[in-house]
């Protein structure tokens, strides 16, 4: 809806009267390419577990849920412990409807008006839209040609703006590219050299070999690491996101958060998926491989395709309009994402007969 249809007797703030709400395409009958998501669904063994689990949680629901999710938070921490070697509590995770969530807690937590944050674009844009949603000030500092982060630069920016929320996306979204825990720790020292919170949004971490964030938290307490639920588990629907980070970042975030704000089921569901997250996370090697056989496929045409340690490619090097390609493919049943980054467009590393039908509309694109 943009200004003008505004109704007169609606007292909308006025700076949000020309935001368009968020989201991409959700259209019937595609093969759908085009938002991240774990293009495997649940495996039976799990499906059977959680129906049988949300049996049981249904008949309670007259009751809240558990405010504080200790159970789930628990499950989290050891997955953490296990899959990172950083030990953590649940005294350092908290759990949210979606990383989305945890991100917009932590902007009302430690931003607002008089609050600075800070962020390397092109990066995840939703970080930007909930500064404004929060009304805090937002600095788009850039990234390089081929989308790293020019860490000399960086410091130099982070020391002059002194901002309170510094954010790094790795594998960062669009690109795919990550950016190594050296220079993650330049940006930590700095960031903390100015009071500032470094928010590192791990969301596509596990799809990558690069060391985690989590691993400079010992040292550095102003380090908050974000990830979600929705992309290495394929459990995008549940909405289940968390963070992990000192006591004090919990504790804040818990001040900003609606009460009972995670539902008993999702927690349930949460719970049980990590009870099965070998079985859960039995896809991601198939997606890895399948990354490198489309960005083969892209390559072969003579596309350009960013390096990527997630579950995307961004790639480049169209003849006409990105939006013409995005529409080529569209007629041919194929949704990928014009992230409005000129030049560039896309898409998500699906099931390989996905991979299959994108490659095959690629090659018919590309004559
Ligand atoms: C970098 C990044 N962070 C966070 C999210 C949000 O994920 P969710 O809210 O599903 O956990 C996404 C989703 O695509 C993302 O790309």
């Amino acid at each position: 809806m943009v200004q003008s249809q505004w109704p007169y007797w609606l007292p909308l703030r006025a700076d949000l009267r020309n935001i368009s709400p968020y989201g991409a395409p959700q259209i019937d009958d595609v093969v759908a390419l085009n938002t991240n998501e774990n293009p495997f669904s649940l495996p039976t063994e799990v499906v059977e577990a959680m129906t049988a689990r949300l049996g049981t949680v249904i008949a309670d629901l007259n009751r809240y849920p558990d405010r504080d999710a200790v159970n789930l938070r628990k499950k989290l921490a050891h997955y953490i412990t296990q899959s990172t070697g950083v030990e953590v509590t649940d005294e350092n995770i908290w759990a949210a409807n979606g990383s989305n969530e945890i991100l917009q807690t932590l902007f009302l937590a430690c931003g607002g008006a008089d609050h600075l944050a800070l962020g390397f674009t092109p990066s995840y844009s939703v970080h930007p839209l909930i500064a404004q949603i929060t009304k805090t000030p937002w600095f788009a500092g850039s990234r390089d040609e081929d989308f790293g982060i020019d860490i000399p630069k960086a410091k130099k920016l982070i020391r002059d703006k002194s901002p309170h929320l510094v954010f790094v996306t790795t594998p960062n979204n669009p690109s795919g590219t990550s950016t190594s825990i050296a220079d993650l720790k330049e940006l930590a020292e700095a960031s903390g050299s100015v009071g500032a919170l470094l928010i590192v949004d791990e969301a596509y971490a596990e799809f990558s070999e690069e060391l985690s964030a989590l691993t400079l938290l010992a040292d550095f307490p102003h380090v908050v690491v974000v990830r979600t639920m929705s992309k290495a588990f394929a459990f995008a629907g549940a909405r289940t996101g968390y963070l992990v980070a000192k006591p004090a970042v919990i504790n804040a975030a818990l001040v900003a958060r609606l009460p009972y704000h995670l539902s008993s089921l999702t927690q349930a569901a949460a719970e049980t998926a990590l009870e099965f997250t070998p079985a859960m996370q039995a896809e991601i090697e198939v997606l890895v491989t399948e990354r490198e056989r489309v960005a083969q496929a892209l390559v072969e045409v003579g596309f350009r395709v960013v390096p990527s340690a997630a579950n995307f490619l961004l790639f480049a090097g169209f003849k006409g309009e990105p939006s013409a390609v995005w529409q080529a493919f569209l007629d041919r049943g194929i949704l990928i994402r014009d992230i409005g980054l000129r030049g560039f467009l896309r898409v998500s590393i699906g099931t390989p007969s996905e991979n299959d039908q994108f490659i095959a509309a690629l090659r018919e694109i590309a004559e």
